[in-house]
């Protein structure tokens, strides 16, 4: 599977330092440990924040994207440290340990529920902004990448160099590296390339005693434990060393929508026992959600089928036309486009030039304010009678601003073996579902009303999709299905949702987590639990 060539280029770390200075500051033997511990104190001066600094707000604010953890009652962190050297990590790491004070790390910020910047214990964050050189190595299809660099930052940096190269990870251009490669990561070309966590070769780390391990010194178990098994429990994360891998210089998009009165019900059954089965170079997805009728203001179910396909129109339409001839695409629902445009295209934001994949604050125009994510796997065919149930719901007032989305699994997912990394959801999958519960208003009682919805909605689900356990994607983070008593840690509560995530994985993970961090320093609500 690995086609590329290992080299040795070292992890670069990168200097843009903020200028702002250390005033009176509360948590001052935390801070005081900060000064000591660090080998330059002005450096690490300028990059610890404390509520009296007047940056603190925006700081915090820069990567919170779901606003429902943007709320006056939403618990703060004491400090946040957003490191510019390897040792303000080492430092921040031993004075949390010493002083008694959690810490979170964030990369990119997109977590569904929050947790690398929410906290009911008081915290510190390691927010690794300044972290994110990218370094491109064309000859031997390799790049290291920090993990503060978003998704777009390493794209963009890919198709500086090369147009005829990419990395098989996900769409969305504001993800943080560190948090999504860490829970796998999939996205356009995960059929034909694997997760994202499986292109990667290499990593650098820190440990809870301030160790800096790469794949070598931190051993096989931890490396693989590190490649899908959710972040924030093992130790940080500073750099992924990733393998690259060939797209061809002209793709290919469609989009075909299909209201209820249209057979989108008839098409989307059918769509389930094709799907799986095209080639390895799509990605098939429908997305369903409800629109208003134009006449008369009735509502009704939109089913949006697309994909992107490595290849031209012409070599498109032969293979839907044999496979999926129900669906009558034609060359006016197809676009073709380079790899890098594909993924402006794929979240809206075709008309902008290339640069907007470097912005961390533009937020694309299918962004809700605020959002309830869950997931399912569905491994039989869902009668159409399950899928109207579904279509009602969706119908419904509360989910005006939802969509649900069907993502076809198959090719080499197939093919790689449940435990050859932590993301165990492999063979026997026809699609997964993505429950994207959204609304646009800042009202608690309202709030109340799409949290409902989510849960009733994956409750009416239950008999059609993955059972013992009722699988669910660690990177589409939900703590409805479980999560960890913060003050102490319960293996069993732990593994309700561990299973879920990991399937058999979970025991291993627990395992090497034992071994690398015994007193459970890096923990959230939904961490991997030491055995004891
Ligand atoms: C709009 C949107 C679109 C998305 N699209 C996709 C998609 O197409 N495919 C997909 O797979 N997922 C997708 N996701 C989910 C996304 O992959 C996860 O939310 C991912 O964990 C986000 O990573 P982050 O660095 O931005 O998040 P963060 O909130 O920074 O981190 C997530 C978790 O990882 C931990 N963490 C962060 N950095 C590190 C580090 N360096 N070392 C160790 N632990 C760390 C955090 O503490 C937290 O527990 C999407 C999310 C959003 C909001
Ligand atoms: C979060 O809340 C703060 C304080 O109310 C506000 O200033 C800020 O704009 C909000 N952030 C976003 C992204 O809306
Ligand atoms: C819906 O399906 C019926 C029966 O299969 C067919 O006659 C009709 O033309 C279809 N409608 C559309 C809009 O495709
Ligand atoms: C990034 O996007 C934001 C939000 O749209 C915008 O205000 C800002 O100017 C952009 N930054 C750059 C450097 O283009």
């Amino acid at each position: 599977m690995k086609s590329c060539l290992c080299s040795m280029l070292t992890p670069l770390v990168l200097a843009a330092l903020f200028s702002f200075s250390f005033a009176a500051l509360p948590h001052q033997d935390f801070l005081r440990c900060l000064s000591l511990r660090s080998d330059d104190y002005s450096s690490i001066s300028k990059v610890v924040f404390t509520p009296t600094n007047p940056s603190y707000e925006s700081v915090l604010d820069a990567s919170i994207w779901n606003l429902r953890f943007n709320s006056t009652d939403t618990p703060k962190p004491l400090v946040i440290v957003t490191p510019t050297k390897i040792s303000h990590v080492q430092a921040t790491i031993y004075c949390s340990r010493k002083h008694g004070l959690q810490t979170r790390t964030r990369s990119g910020g997109h977590d569904y529920e929050g947790l690398s910047f929410v906290a009911k214990v008081p915290f510190v964050i390691v927010d690794l902004v300044n972290f994110r050189a990218v370094e491109v190595d064309v000859e031997n299809r390799v790049a290291w990448v920090q993990s503060g660099a978003i998704l777009g930052e390493l794209y963009y940096r890919i198709a500086e160099k090369s147009r005829a190269l990419a990395f098989p990870g996900g769409i969305f251009h504001t993800i943080g590296v560190g948090g999504h490669i860490s829970g796998g990561g999939f996205g356009l070309l995960f059929r034909k390339y694997g997760t994202a966590a499986d292109n990667v070769i290499d990593a650098q780390f820190i440990d809870v005693e301030g160790r800096i391990l790469d794949r070598k010194s931190m051993g096989e178990d931890l490396f693989w434990a590190i490649r899908g098994g959710g972040g924030g429990s093992f130790g940080i994360v500073l750099a992924w060393k990733l393998c690259l891998v060939p797209v061809p210089a002209t793709l290919t998009e469609f989009t075909v929508s299909r209201t209820l009165e249209q057979n989108a019900t008839e098409l989307v059954h059918r769509w389930q026992s094709i799907a799986h089965d095209l080639p390895d170079g799509m990605y098939p997805n429908v997305a369903l959600r409800s629109i208003k009728s134009t006449q008369d203001g009735t509502k009704t179910v939109v089913a949006i089928f697309s994909s992107l396909f490595l290849g031209t129109i012409d070599e498109l339409l032969p293979i839907m036309h044999n496979q999926f001839p129900e669906l009558e695409l034609s060359r006016q629902n197809c676009r073709e486009m380079s790899w890098i445009e594909s993924i402006l295209y794929e979240t809206g934001i075709q008309n902008q030039p290339l640069e907007i994949l470097l912005n961390r604050t533009f937020r694309t125009p299918l962004d809700n304010p605020f959002y309830k994510i869950k997931s399912d796997y569905v491994k039989e065919p869902i009668s159409e009678a399950g899928l109207k149930g579904l279509f009602s719901r969706l119908t419904e007032e509360a989910a005006a601003s939802t969509s649900i989305v069907f993502f076809a699994y198959g090719g080499i997912m197939d093919r790689i073996p449940e435990d050859a990394t932590p993301f165990p959801h492999r063979t026997g999958n026809l699609y997964k579902i993505f429950y994207n519960v959204g609304w646009q208003e800042e009202n608690k009682v309202n709030s109340q009303i799409y949290l409902d919805w989510a849960r009733r909605t994956y409750d009416y689900m239950t008999p059609f999709v993955s059972k013992s356990p009722r699988e669910a994607y660690i990177n589409y983070r939900d703590l409805d299905i479980g999560s960890n008593n913060i003050g102490y840690t319960s293996y069993a509560q732990a593994s309700i949702w561990g299973h879920k995530y990991f399937k058999d994985n979970f025991d291993r993970l627990v395992h090497v987590k034992t071994t690398i961090d015994p007193d459970n320093f890096f923990k959230h609500e939904q961490s991997i639990p030491t055995l004891y």
